[in-house]
């Protein structure tokens, strides 16, 4: 929890800045002071870059829209595919594509952050027959269930089943833990009445999982999960009067945010089309509220760290972008202690992101893999 010390930093313009950290697996917030000694400061040079890579993001972002996308179901670009995390829904409104049918065709559990019971067929079966019986093996609790299958056509690889496709074998997963917490005895015995239930109907046999065993792991999983599980936020507060939400999306609009499937927040992608950040504006619905009618002085800007792909320097993208708003639309970034912070605890608030980043990459799980947003969940 030590390595959590995030500060609140400046972006070396002459505007405040507030970051709030906080724990979102814990769901609680953490407010931390400023480390008194600070690290080397940023070179000018690195500023210019970050600027850069922000435009060339906003442009990339702007080119490649597609409206009302949620970001918590949102497809993960991969070498190029699509890869859908999350078991697909009927709602996705994405087009099936042949990119993203044949990046379905690759395998997402991973012993990492799933149980996995491999289930032995007596002969290949048709996924026609398969599908319906994995619909109803969604969720235990509130953990999401995978499951794959071999096809018979000599594949060495699991995939997620395909209407067409013949298996040889199947594999049947459940998440160890997410936000709601580690796969608990509960949801351990559920899953596996439910895949027992599904070898009873295939005539299949089922390698069983040890639950002490399994519930320790979910356990260690969670535990490292919230020790890296942290979100960043700035305010930009108006300098004088509020603004619309018309005007705020609007703007968020032209400068290429993708709004949120549920309204709530606009969301910044990056070239990939995966989460960076989000901008969240007093609580408003941009799809239900009346736009003309509502309002607000402070706009929320959102990192989760943990999702956004380190490659893109998510913090410092994020802090460009909310102070060249706030220069724009006349705002100031707030700190609600009224302190003046420098480009020092910028640096120091990164320094303390390189940690987390490496500590998430030891694990094979970098921040913004398809992996890693699968836990951060
Ligand atoms: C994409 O994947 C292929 C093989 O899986 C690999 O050879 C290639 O280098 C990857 N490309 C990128 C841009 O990661
Ligand atoms: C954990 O996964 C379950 C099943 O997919 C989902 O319903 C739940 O919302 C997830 N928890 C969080 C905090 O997102
Ligand atoms: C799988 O491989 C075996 C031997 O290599 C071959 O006899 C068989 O026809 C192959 N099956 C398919 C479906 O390709
Ligand atoms: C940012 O704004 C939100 C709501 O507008 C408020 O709840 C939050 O306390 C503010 N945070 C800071 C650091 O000012
Ligand atoms: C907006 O932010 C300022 C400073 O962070 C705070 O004092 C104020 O209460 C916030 N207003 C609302 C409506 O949340």
């Amino acid at each position: 929890m030590d390595e959590l010390q995030f500060a609140l930093i400046s972006a070396g313009i002459s505007v405040l800045l507030s970051v709030i950290t906080y724990n979102a697996w814990q769901r609680i917030k953490i407010w931390r002071a400023l480390p008194r000694s600070l690290p080397t400061e940023l070179k000018p040079k690195e500023q210019v870059e970050g600027l850069s890579d922000e435009r060339a993001l906003l442009d990339s972002a702007q080119t490649s829209f597609q409206p009302q996308v949620d970001h918590t179901q949102y497809d993960a670009a991969a070498n190029g595919t699509t890869l859908s995390i999350a078991p697909a829904e009927p709602t996705n409104d994405l087009p099936l594509t042949n990119a993203n049918r044949d990046a379905r065709l690759v395998s997402i559990i991973d012993r990492r952050i799933d149980c996995i019971v491999p289930l032995h067929l007596s002969a290949p079966m048709a996924a026609e027959k398969l599908m319906p019986l994995a619909q109803r093996l969604r969720r235990v609790g509130n953990k999401p269930i995978f499951i794959e299958g071999k096809p018979s056509d000599n594949s060495t690889n699991w995939q997620s089943l395909q209407p067409g496709g013949r298996y040889q074998a199947l594999r049947i997963a459940v998440q160890l833990a997410n936000r709601s917490g580690p796969l608990n005895e509960l949801e351990f015995s559920e899953f596996i009445t439910g895949a027992q239930t599904l070898a009873d109907t295939l005539d299949a046999e089922l390698d069983c999982p040890d639950m002490a065993e399994t519930v320790a792991m979910a356990r260690e999983l969670d535990a490292f999960a919230a020790q890296c599980d942290v979100q960043l936020s700035i305010n930009a507060t108006s300098d004088d009067a509020p603004w619309s939400a018309q005007y705020i999306q609007a703007i968020a609009t032209h400068d290429g945010l993708l709004l949120s499937r549920d309204g709530m927040r606009f969301i910044k992608l990056d070239a990939k089309q995966n989460p960076v950040f989000v901008l969240q504006f007093n609580n408003i619905n941009f799809l239900r509220d009346d736009l003309t009618y509502k309002g607000g002085q402070n706009i929320t800007f959102l990192l989760d760290v943990p999702a956004a792909d380190e490659d893109v320097l998510p913090f410092r993208l994020m802090c460009h972008y909310a102070s060249s708003l706030s220069q724009r639309i006349g705002a100031h970034l707030t700190d609600d202690r009224q302190r003046a912070l420098s480009t020092a605890e910028l640096a120091a608030i990164e320094q303390q992101l390189i940690i987390l980043y490496a500590k998430l990459e030891k694990v094979g799980m970098p921040a913004g893999s398809p992996l890693a947003r699968r836990l951060f969940m």
